[in-house]
């Protein structure tokens, strides 16, 4: 009975059901059509006059991004907006070092390993991984003016931002200490040597001394000869002051001692050499993908960089913490001056940047374990190529230490590689290698001896392979050269 009343129902059922596919359906299709036709801007009203769901004037301009971001040239190359235009009016495909043809698909055999620059390419597939999260989208008419929120030139956001990230991370004491914006570390190298450098009219101070400890990096020296301001003079290396008295040194005169710290080339971790010097912790490579984080620096004066941490090198941008009043007031009157603060476009894109680097600290998509992860494997596979096997090149030694960020002892991930040329014929370590098609910078730049030369692992993963490819080359040469030969 229940079967043949079930049956009778059955196709009364099946209308029903065939009904409410249809108009589910129907109401899908509608839905999709409306997030389709909202998403192209011409959505209907959000109800109050707004426009919350609609898109108008940022759609060309995101097709276009994303039009020339989707072209993958073969995976050695990438098109910019700004590339130059082809016959068909589109920017061309930029290929990586090694890689050339439209597509970048052709490997140049037997390349040349530019391992000179320390770009920091390194990072580009973390910020194509987060395409969305790291695109800014900013209108015409976004911050024309030469100011920003309350009439300064530095976005009060972007400061909060900033020192949210070193509070979360642990690298830096941040409160206290004012905080001045420059177009990248490099031009704040200068501002703080003013700063700090006796006034303009006090024709009673000897000129401050610019110092740093060898191997230092280069543009601490460039910098002081080249703007030649009679209130500083480059003083050479620290050791040359040492162990002279500092109140009964030759004609007085204060130290600026610049600290890199890890240091940029060799990695060590440095303290202020000169007792009483006023000292500028430059802290560009204190962030957990390249080094150990024991504690937060805590110094008067600290300089960072967006170029070593996000590895956006292109932006131009970095700060110093600072905080003595008078010498934040100097150095943000320099920048005040010279270029009347960091761009606005530069400071919006950076305050996109940190927020995606906060959001995903300690998570799936932590940018310092990715850093770390990358560094740590190039270092990796140097090491098993050079220490393992050769006798002509030595690396410096890097233990592994606890690091407050990861909770756990991390494995060494500098971002150069120093390099010594132990045999006693490759006296120029830079020329050396060269021979072996290796393009590194040489240790006299650094104010080292010319045995040392610097290897930048920083840059894309095809400059890293065509590294590891010449130096494998130039290894195995060792096991068929005669004792005492040079063929590199
Ligand atoms: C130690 C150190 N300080 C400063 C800079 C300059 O960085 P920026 O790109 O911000 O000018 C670099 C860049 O390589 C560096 O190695």
């Amino acid at each position: 009975m229940e079967e043949a009343a079930g049956g009778q129902q059955a196709p009364g059922r099946r209308l029903a059901g065939r009904v409410l596919l249809y108009s589910s359906l129907i109401l899908n299709a509608v839905l999709l059509a409306r997030h389709h036709f909202f998403l192209l801007g011409a959505g209907g009203d959000d109800g109050n006059g707004g426009s919350s769901c609609r898109l108008s004037w940022a759609l060309q301009a995101a097709r276009e991004a994303e039009s020339v971001a989707a072209v993958d040239c073969s995976g050695h190359g990438r098109v910019f907006l700004d590339g130059v235009a082809g016959e068909d009016g589109r920017p061309w495909c930029e290929c990586n070092t090694c890689f050339s043809g439209p597509d970048c698909s052709l490997r140049t055999p037997n390349c040349t390993a530019d391992a000179d620059s320390g770009d920091p390419l390194f990072l580009e597939p973390y910020w194509r991984r987060h395409a969305a999260a790291g695109a800014v989208v900013f209108s015409g008419w976004h911050r024309m003016s030469y100011f920003t929120t309350d009439a300064f030139f530095q976005s009060v956001e972007l400061e909060n931002q900033i020192r949210q990230l070193h509070r979360a991370v642990g690298n830096a004491v941040v409160d206290g200490k004012h905080l001045v914006f420059g177009t990248g570390s490099f031009q704040l190298i200068n501002a703080l040597v003013y700063a700090l450098s006796p006034d303009a009219g006090d024709a009673t101070s000897p000129p401050a001394r610019v110092v740093a400890t060898a191997p230092y990096y280069p543009a601490y020296k460039l910098q002081t000869a080249m703007f030649d301001g009679w209130e500083y003079e480059w003083g050479g290396t620290t050791l040359d002051w040492a162990n002279a008295s500092r109140n009964s040194s030759v004609d007085g005169g204060d130290f600026i001692e610049f600290v890199t710290s890890p240091n940029n080339p060799d990695t060590q971790i440095r303290k202020a050499v000169l007792g009483g010097s006023m000292a500028v912790f430059d802290h560009a490579y204190y962030w957990p993908h390249f080094a150990p984080i024991p504690s937060p620096a805590d110094e008067d004066i600290m300089l960072f960089t967006m170029t070593k941490l996000s590895g956006h090198a292109g932006s131009r941008f970095g700060w110093a913490f600072i905080r003595d009043d008078k010498v934040a007031k100097r150095t943000y009157e320099y920048v005040q001056s010279n270029i009347m603060g960091a761009s606005r476009d530069t400071q919006l894109r950076m305050l996109g940047i940190i927020k995606v680097m906060l959001a995903n600290l300690h998570g799936e998509d932590d940018i310092f374990a990715f850093g770390h992860d990358v560094m740590r494997s190039r270092w990796r596979r140097l090491n098993a190529v050079v220490s393992r096997w050769s006798r002509r090149i030595s690396l410096q030694k890097i233990p592994p230490q606890y690091c407050t960020y990861f909770k756990r002892i991390r494995e060494p991930s500098p971002a150069y590689a120093w390099v010594k040329c132990e045999r006693e014929e490759d006296e120029d370590c830079h020329e050396a290698l060269l021979k072996g098609n290796i393009i590194s910078r040489e240790g006299g730049r650094y104010g080292a001896s010319s045995r040392y030369t610097r290897m930048s692992l920083l840059k894309t993963d095809d400059d890293f392979d065509v590294l590891l490819e010449r130096i494998a080359d130039l290894v195995n040469a060792e096991k068929y050269e005669a004792p005492g030969s040079s063929s590199i």
